[in-house]
């Protein structure tokens, strides 16, 4: 299944490259670079906006010498897929869940922490502090390639077809999607239930076929992947905020001409502040129409049970991933800048 997908994507992209996505090009675009984007969401969540705002300004800029193409929905293939595709050079840039990159370098295990964060605006301040992302963003160029921006992914929680989760003991012996990363992993066996590994696009069908009970994400996924068409109840126990993160292929990014360059990196600003500023309506309607049109359910479960069951992944890291303690620290002054709000999660 995942290789046929795997092959999908990359018949695709040789498809892609080899028409140069279009038989009708004028002779003014041939002459064109064409700077391939890769995402796993629809064409109207927040990150093809941001996308789609970045490629207009990248072509109002340098449209007589690139041509921007922005490929939602995993046409590309999955995440995994388009990370490796953007490593090779194959893709330019893609967006990649930071849950997925720590197994490419292990300084992102460091987002993906339960309860890393007190609250979104601790989360917001970290994401927007160069000490904090320069050195992780750029430490992948052994991998071939860099993150040049991140994107608001919100808080995950659970979400479930049968059984509602009041606590985290009715997680025990339930089958839960997680993102392809041995936190998540673990993170799932400490809560008591069983951890189903997948990508993306492969959780509503899995959901729909009862190989899976439940799976892990935030509001969006109900409407916009329609998961909330099978899964009637969400718990806010609000177990990660993990953010996405733009990546570019490293040696195309760093062969551009400074001024080319100077363009890309404020398009790249611009994605982020359009994709945010989308997120905040999109959750609150998403939300809206999971209750009254899909029926769903938003259970409060109790955090603090949640929280202490996870505490020793976030010691087992620290410990074993020791260049991760800086970042912890400087994390948790935000966190004492920015507690956490009991009214914001109802
Ligand atoms: C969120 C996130 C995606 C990620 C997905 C997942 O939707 O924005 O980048 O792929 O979760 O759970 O895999």
């Amino acid at each position: 299944m995942k290789f046929k997908k795997n092959l999908l994507g990359i018949c695709m992209l040789l498809v892609l490259i080899l028409t140069g996505c279009g038989s009708n090009n004028s002779q003014a675009d041939i002459n064109k670079t064409i700077i391939r984007v890769g995402h796993n969401q629809s064409q109207k969540h927040p990150t093809h906006i941001g996308l789609l705002a970045f490629e207009k300004y990248i072509e109002e800029n340098l449209g007589d010498k690139y041509d921007v193409q922005v490929f939602p929905s995993e046409l590309l293939g999955s995440q995994t897929d388009m990370v490796q595709l953007t490593q090779t050079g194959a893709i330019n840039i893609c967006v990649a869940s930071n849950a997925i990159l720590e197994t490419f370098d292990d300084v992102y295990e460091i987002f993906n922490l339960p309860y890393l964060f007190a609250s979104a605006e601790s989360y917001h301040h970290v994401m927007d502090d160069p000490e904090i992302t320069n050195p992780i963003f750029t430490s992948t160029k052994d991998a071939g390639f860099q993150a040049v921006t991140w994107l608001d992914a919100g808080s995950r929680s659970f979400y479930t077809k049968n059984r509602p989760i009041k606590s985290a003991a009715d997680l025990k012996g339930l089958k839960i999607r997680v993102q392809q990363s041995p936190t998540n992993v673990k993170m799932m066996s400490l809560l008591g239930g069983s951890a189903s590994p997948m990508g993306f696009g492969e959780v509503y069908t899995a959901l729909q076929a009862g190989i899976i009970d439940g799976a892990e994400n935030n509001e969006m996924s109900l409407t916009d992947n329609g998961h909330g068409d099978i899964c009637k109840y969400y718990s806010y126990d609000m177990h990660q905020m993990v953010p996405d993160i733009v990546i570019a292929n490293y040696e195309w990014l760093n062969d551009l001409q400074e001024d080319e360059r100077a363009i890309f990196e404020e398009g790249f600003k611009i994605l982020n502040q359009t994709q945010r500023k989308e997120w905040v309506t999109a959750v609150e309607n998403a939300k809206e129409k999971a209750a009254k049109e899909q029926g769903v359910k938003f259970i409060y479960p109790d955090q603090s049970e949640f929280v202490e069951k996870v505490a020793p992944l976030t010691q087992e890291v620290l410990q074993r991933n020791t260049k991760l303690q800086p970042y912890y620290d400087k994390i948790q002054e935000y966190n004492k800048e920015f507690p956490a709000q009991k009214e914001a999660k109802q």
